[in-house]
Order: structure tokens, then sequence, then C-alpha cells
């Protein structure tokens, strides 16, 4: 009979589970990471998680929270559309303005987080309708429910915390996985594929141009060299190739991270440009841009959170040039970025820019 008189007794808010089997003291992959994926059941490991800049597995921080609401002013009775839902980090804040008569209507083309968002969201008093679409589709909805427009449409562009920190989904060079990349799994191409059929030019130019990569040639040619032996398919793979491709061992890079904590990793580039072009973000984000005026009520707020150059100077531009046109009243003139205190407590929303701007 065990012996619970030194406080080792059931609680029955614990359920004994047995934990996954992980080498070293500390749960290192986002499987074995137990605790994180039970927040709810271990309270503490929130406050611990969060004190060393991470993110709890499985969840996302919304990014520019209050900068986002006090640009796009939610107002009791408002209709929003969250183009792109992810944990519903910002969702859940717009709820509590637009009380029981607004309504939220969600879009992502991720359909593996969708029922724990719509879940979580439910529990307020709005109304809420979740779709799994591409966010081209936010027009579609208004013309189906004959409704005129949005008061405010917001989109958080790039992946969620949960699909970067997921080795299955790979995003990550941190993780070893197989190099898929697609947030919507109906897309036929992954990043492997890609790497398969992108010639060495066609494959410099993207490092080039998409990310200003500095070894684009270099990486290029190593990507063709290895992939003549056998094909590249895990994110472990490819980071190996890209350390060589840049003379870099793993020794100077881990002195490099002691020097500057910040430092880029030498596969993010490459791991940034893959992705845009397996999701084909920057078209997405075209056709986004084209439709909202028509999708906005007058006087609506549009709000976009970029963290890519590219993107963000396509924001700009439109917004600009919506204002000259006259479909928009207003827009940013500077983009809107974290403060040292989101910076340092979420890593993550370190290379965010936000602008909006207003239906006329
Ligand atoms: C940065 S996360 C959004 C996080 C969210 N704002 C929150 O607070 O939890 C971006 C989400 O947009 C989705 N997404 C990316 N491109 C999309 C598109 N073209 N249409 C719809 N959803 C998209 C991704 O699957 C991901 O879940």
């Amino acid at each position: 009979m065990p012996d619970f008189s030194q406080g080792d007794a059931p609680n029955p808010d614990r359920p004994h589970r047995r934990r996954p089997r992980y080498r070293g003291t500390h749960p290192r992959h986002f499987d074995e990471r137990y605790k994180e994926h039970q927040a709810e059941t271990y309270p503490e490991i929130v406050d611990a998680v969060r004190a060393r800049g991470a993110t709890l597995a499985g969840t996302h921080v919304p990014v520019l929270l209050a900068e986002v609401m006090a640009a796009l002013a939610p107002a009791e009775g408002d209709r929003i559309a969250d183009a792109t839902l992810g944990y519903g980090g910002h969702a859940a804040e717009f709820l509590k303005h637009i009380g029981p008569t607004g309504w939220l209507f969600g879009f992502d083309v991720d359909a593996a987080q969708l029922g724990r968002t719509q879940q979580r969201l439910a529990a307020s008093f709005a109304n809420i309708s979740v779709h799994r679409s591409h966010f081209a589709g936010i027009g579609k909805i208004l013309a189906a429910n004959s409704l005129d427009g949005y008061d405010i449409v917001l989109a958080d562009l790039g992946v969620s915390s949960m699909q970067v920190d997921d080795p299955t989904r790979g995003f990550s060079y941190k993780h070893d996985g197989l190099l898929d990349m697609r947030m919507d799994m109906r897309r036929s191409r992954t990043a492997a594929d890609w790497l398969a059929l992108l010639s060495a030019e066609e494959l410099a130019k993207a490092l080039a141009e998409l990310a200003d990569e500095p070894d684009h040639a270099r990486i290029a040619e190593a990507i063709v060299a290895r992939r003549d032996r056998r094909p590249i398919r895990r994110t472990s793979e490819l980071v190996e190739l890209i350390f060589r491709a840049k003379g870099l061992t793993r020794r100077m890079w881990r002195e490099q991270t002691g020097r500057d904590p910040h430092a880029l990793h030498p596969a993010a580039k490459t791991f940034q440009v893959l992705r845009i072009l397996v999701n084909d973000e920057l078209e997405s984000l075209k056709g986004l841009l084209r439709i909202a005026p028509t999708c906005l009520r007058a006087g609506g707020r549009i709000g976009i959170i970029s963290f890519h150059s590219g993107e963000d100077r396509l924001v700009e531009r439109a917004f600009r040039d919506g204002v000259e046109q006259g479909l928009y009243a207003a827009c940013s003139d500077e983009p809107i970025t974290p403060g040292p205190r989101e910076r340092f407590d979420n890593p993550r929303s370190r290379s965010a820019r936000f602008r909006w701007a207003r239906r006329s």
C-alpha cells in the first residue's frame, strides 16, 4: 500500500497518466512537453514557459494585440472577419468588444486547429462562424449571407506557433521532420517537392529576391548537387546542407549565438522562402489586398500584420494607392512594431509589422 501521508495522495484533478519517455531531465520535443499540452491541468507551467520567452506547446501568443485593438477599434455589434484565425488570440479579444449582437467570421486554411479554436471561442456570447477557407473567401461569405460588408478585417500573416512547433508539419529548422510546410494540406506540392522541382537559377533567384539570402547561389548549387544523388526529404538534411554551403560548423554557430543570442539561424531565410513558395503567400496577399475594399462597409477598418519585408511593401503600397484612389479615407503612415517588452516576452513577435487602413 503506498504511503500518501507525505503529500503524494492522488489528485483527482490530475489523473495519473504515464508521462512520455524523453532523454535528459526536461522534455525538449513538441510531443514530449506533456505539461504544456495540458496547461489547464498544470497551470504552473504557463509562467515557467513565458518567463523564458517561449510559447507554450500547442498555443500561440497573439502579436501587437493592444495596438491592433486600438487601431481597428472593435465596437458593440460589429461584424468582423478574422481572415487568419489560428489559435484565435486576436479573435478572442475582438469578441470581448463586440458583445452578443456582434458577429465574428473566422477563416483559416489549416484544418488542424480550427475545431479546437472554435470550441475555445464558443464560450463567448457573440455569434461565431468558422470557415476552413483561404482568406480569398471572405467576400463569398458576405454574398452567401446577403451581407453588405465587414466593419473590420484582420489578417495576421505567416504561420502560427502550433504550426512551427509541430515537427510533423516540417516548418522549423529546429526540429527534424519531413519537409512539408503546407498550411493547407489540400495543396499538392510540399517543400520537398519544390526542392526537387526548381532549377539552380530559380532557387537562387527566389532566395535572393524573397529573403535577401547572401549565400543564395551557393545554397542553390548545394541543393541541386545533393538532390542529384538523393532527394532532400527532411528538415535536418536541408539544415545540414545549408551549414555546409555557408562553410559553417555547429560549433561556429554555437559560438555565434553565445555572442548574440538573437542571431538569425543560418537556415532561417531558406526555410522562409520555401514556406512562401509552398503556400503561394505573396499572390494570396495580393488577392486579399485587391478584394478588401469591396468587403468593407463605409468606415470599416482593415489591419494586416506581416513578418516579411516583401509582404509589408505590398500592404503599404496597396493602402497608399487605396487612399489616392479614394477607396480608403486614411491609412497608417508608418508600420506599427512591437515594443521592447513584447519582443522580450514573445521573441516570435520581433519581425511583426502592422498597418491599417480605413474605408472611405
Ligand atoms: C500567425 S497565425 C494567426 C494567429 C492568430 N491571429 C491568433 O491570434 O491566434 C496565421 C494563421 O493564418 C493561416 N493562414 C495563412 N495563410 C492563410 C490564407 N491564405 N488563408 C487563410 N488562412 C491562412 C495559417 O494557417 C495560420 O493558422
